[in-house]
């Protein structure tokens, strides 16, 4: 059971995860649970929501508390709050939004990134010893996708001084983000033949590989070999076949399970005001 219905009132803080598909997300399990444990008189849903306006608009009472957006409503919700942090408008997707308790606004954050890249680094220090600034600075730093995770991590790694490449299906997309983190923009055929050198980082962004599309890979295995750790967002399954083949070709693999749990970690910090705590 996700949470116990008897200990629910007019005291409790309602939150959700707004998404299509939802069913897949660990994030009820993991909040009610950290609720449950903390203490915190809160209740976490899993939300299937085609048009987030029209949903916000709906609850645009107090109702809900905060809310967790997953794809593919990362740049639409962000339209729908009355604030945006700034990080989060640069990079053009939110995956949180929290109410003010002040003033009752919706305030979108995105902490996709802070998650993601803390992972990765955790990754590459773990194999290349601890060295001072971060593992990222200097790195090519590939990207497969340009919604609103990709933004969120190409905008990550250029902030660590990482060379950013966009590898995108929708290549416009791709030239965009590239153009905003001073990168360079390649198609996914491209993707296949992209070696300036070895050692690169790869990061998965898209849907491809999620379930139930599970033998599906975004590169090939041939090309993997170029690159020293591979981190895929997708985290149903927890290990996708492109972090197989990744990991069969020698390189680091970080699963989107890590990265999920480091930007859970911070959800749960601005849902209840309790720390939470990132590796
Ligand atoms: P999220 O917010 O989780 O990043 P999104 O904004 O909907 O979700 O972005 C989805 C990304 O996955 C996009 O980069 C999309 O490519 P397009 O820009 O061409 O649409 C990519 N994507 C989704 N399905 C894909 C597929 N079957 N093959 C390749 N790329 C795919």
């Amino acid at each position: 059971e996700l949470f116990n219905m008897r200990h629910i009132g007019p005291e409790t803080k309602v939150h959700g995860v707004i998404g299509n598909p939802v069913s897949h997300s660990k994030g009820p399990h993991l909040h009610n649970a950290a609720f449950k444990s903390t203490g915190f008189n809160g209740i976490y849903l899993p939300l299937l929501v085609d048009d987030v306006s029209n949903f916000i608009t709906t609850y645009s009472s107090p109702d809900f508390s905060g809310f967790s957006c997953t794809i593919p409503h990362k740049e639409a919700a962000l339209k729908c709050c009355d604030e945006v942090d700034p990080i989060a408008k640069e990079i053009g997707a939110i995956n949180s939004m929290i109410r003010r308790l002040t003033d009752g606004k919706l305030i979108g954050y995105n902490v996709d990134h802070l998650g993601a890249i803390a992972a990765i680094e955790e990754g590459l220090r773990a194999s290349n010893g601890a060295a001072s600034g971060s593992p990222l600075a200097g790195r090519i730093f590939v990207v497969i996708g340009a919604g609103g995770a990709g933004k969120a991590l190409a905008y990550g790694a250029y902030e660590r001084g990482a060379r950013v490449v966009v590898a995108n299906r929708t290549y416009d997309k791709a030239k965009e983000l590239a153009s905003k983190v001073g990168g360079q923009a390649i198609t996914l055929a491209e993707l296949n033949y992209f070696y300036p050198e070895d050692g690169m980082i790869l990061v998965n962004t898209t849907s491809v590989g999620m379930k139930p599309r599970i033998d599906e890979t975004p590169i090939s295995k041939v090309a993997l070999k170029h690159y020293s750790l591979v981190f895929d967002a997708v985290y149903t399954p927890k290990l996708t076949r492109l972090l197989r083949e990744a990991h069969e070709s020698g390189a680091i693999i970080v699963y989107g399970t890590e990265m999920f749990i480091n930007q859970a970690f911070l959800q749960f910090e601005m849902f209840t005001g309790l720390p939470g705590k990132m590796k």
